[in-house]
């Protein structure tokens, strides 16, 4: 099964987030599965010369204006994925990838739109036609809108939500630049309270849904999560299915990463001793084997539950704890952390910035790993903390609710408990959640049992993929039939 996959970030080519880190692991594994994958990405900055070959050029007009891209051929570093990129430096030459200094592109109508039709023309134009093309968020969710347009011999496809919040919301105006005709400005298209909405494009007519959660699909269903699309989804239920993301192994085992001080693994555990003297030396902390770092790694954003720590943080510092974060995005959140050193010297260490290896180096030192989101459609860093032996402390939803399992009396004997989990989004819960683990921290016994489950745990790419295999092949069998 041919099976174009279409993102907007790829590990190790393009990141902001966890979607990179599915654009690099999944088309490896979708391909180990039995599928012939090709990816497509935009060519951004990051993106460096070599290993590209220019194979062709597609012309899209776009708000009256025509704009030609160049597509490159090569293969994905590491999983040898094949691979096109779009190259146009105007719309992809920049700094960031979908804006810089928290504010986002004012192009990014006009970037993306772009993007879907040059992918739509140069695959119309290849031997190596798709069976199926899979879109991922709002940046390729006009791909399947623009194949209903044509009218001709359909694609069929599929859109994986990885984040509801992300609509790609822009002004009426702009809806030449998505290439669709002007019937497809309604309520029962891309209008959404008279702005256009990519994603609902998207969610309208792509073949089949999916997102990275059970829990996820099913929240996004209700009016709290559902980010005014819920009605929307509700009526696409039957073809809305939840897929938990997987991890990559290769990349995130403490075993073989080369980019934390000393390897280990649940049989020896003296590197992940080593790796947190490290980082309580790297951020000047007291160095004592004794006092439990918290870790986090996270985009500042309020999805990620910042609010809480910050109205935590006085109570979280009297337990005891190092707090230790690497994180980038809203001012405010980089603000309010920054601080911290200065308040709880030796206590707290804080890097604004994106560091992917140090991203490495906080999950091997750490001793819990903190993830209190508003919501979490999937969510990485637990499934990476697990192997790490770094204990989860999670709030209940979407995709921390179906991979984290409350450390209980019960759950203890059953060998089932990895982490621990609260459930009412405020700093109380929160605190109590941590105040059990904590207590655990300090009983060895059920400590280690914790932190062996979690490192035995296998959330490898493979069971998803299957999933995924699976879905398409049902979409293609409705769209015989259909
Ligand atoms: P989201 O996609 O919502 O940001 P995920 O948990 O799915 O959340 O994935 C986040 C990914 O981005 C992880 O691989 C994490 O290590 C990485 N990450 C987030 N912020 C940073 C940062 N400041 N520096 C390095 N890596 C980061
Ligand atoms: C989004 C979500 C995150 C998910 C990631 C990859 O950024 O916020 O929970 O893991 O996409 O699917």
């Amino acid at each position: 099964m041919k099976i174009l996959f279409c993102v907007s970030e790829a590990v190790p080519l393009a990141k902001t987030g966890g979607l990179a880190d599915v654009g690099g692991a999944l088309p490896a594994a979708l391909a180990a599965v039995g599928c012939d994958v090709r990816v497509v990405l935009p060519r951004y900055r990051s993106i460096s010369e070599r290993g590209w070959r220019p194979v062709g050029t597609v012309d899209v007009s776009s708000g009256g204006e025509a704009v030609s891209g160049t597509i490159l051929d090569g293969t994905m570093p590491e999983t040898a994925v094949p691979t096109w990129l779009v190259d146009q430096p105007k719309y992809f030459d920049r700094s960031g990838l979908y804006g810089e200094a928290g504010r986002d592109y004012p192009d990014n109508l006009a970037r993306f739109g772009f993007f879907c039709r040059a992918v739509l023309a140069w695959v119309g134009r290849q031997s190596w036609k798709p069976d199926l093309i899979h879109c991922n968020d709002w940046q390729t969710a006009l791909i399947p809108p623009l194949i209903r347009a044509e009218r001709a011999e359909r694609t069929p496809t599929l859109l994986t939500i990885h984040n509801l919040a992300y609509q790609g919301l822009f002004p009426a105006q702009e809806f030449a630049l998505t290439g669709l005709p002007a019937s497809f400005f309604t309520m029962a298209g891309l209008e959404f309270w008279g702005q256009v909405n990519v994603l609902k494009g998207g969610l309208v007519f792509a073949d089949t849904l999916t997102s990275v959660s059970e829990t996820y699909a099913r929240e996004i269903q209700t009016a709290e999560f559902g980010a005014g699309l819920d009605g929307v989804l509700r009526d696409r239920a039957r073809d809305l299915w939840g897929i938990l993301n997987g991890v990559d192994y290769r990349v995130w085992d403490p075993s073989h990463d080369p980019l934390i001080p000393a390897q280990y693994s649940a049989g020896d555990l003296t590197g992940k001793r080593i790796c947190k003297e490290h980082l309580q030396r790297e951020f000047g902390l007291y160095e004592r084997p004794d006092i439990p770092i918290v870790g986090m790694v996270t985009r500042l954003v309020d999805q990620k539950g910042l609010d809480l720590v910050e109205a935590a943080v006085e109570d979280l510092f009297a337990f005891g704890v190092q707090l230790v974060v690497l994180g980038a995005g809203d001012a405010r959140y980089e603000q309010v952390l920054g601080e911290l050193p200065r308040r709880y010297p030796k206590r707290a260490g804080i890097r604004i910035g994106f560091d992917n290896a140090l991203a490495h180096r906080i999950e091997a030192g750490a001793d819990l790993f903190l993830m209190p989101s508003r919501y979490e459609p999937s969510g990485l860093n637990q499934l990476y903390s697990l192997r790490y032996g770094t204990v989860p402390v999670v709030r209940h939803t979407g995709g921390l609710a179906d991979s984290i399992v409350d450390t209980t009396p019960d759950t203890l004997a059953a060998g089932t408990a990895n982490g621990f989990v609260f459930v009412a989004y405020d700093a109380p819960a929160m605190l109590q959640a941590l105040r059990r683990a904590l207590e655990a921290f300090r009983t060895p016994h059920t400590w280690r049992r914790v932190q062996k489950t979690g490192m035995a745990a296998d959330f490898s790419w493979t069971a998803s993929a299957r999933k995924y295999h699976a879905l398409y092949d049902r979409t293609l069998a409705q769209s015989v039939r259909g």
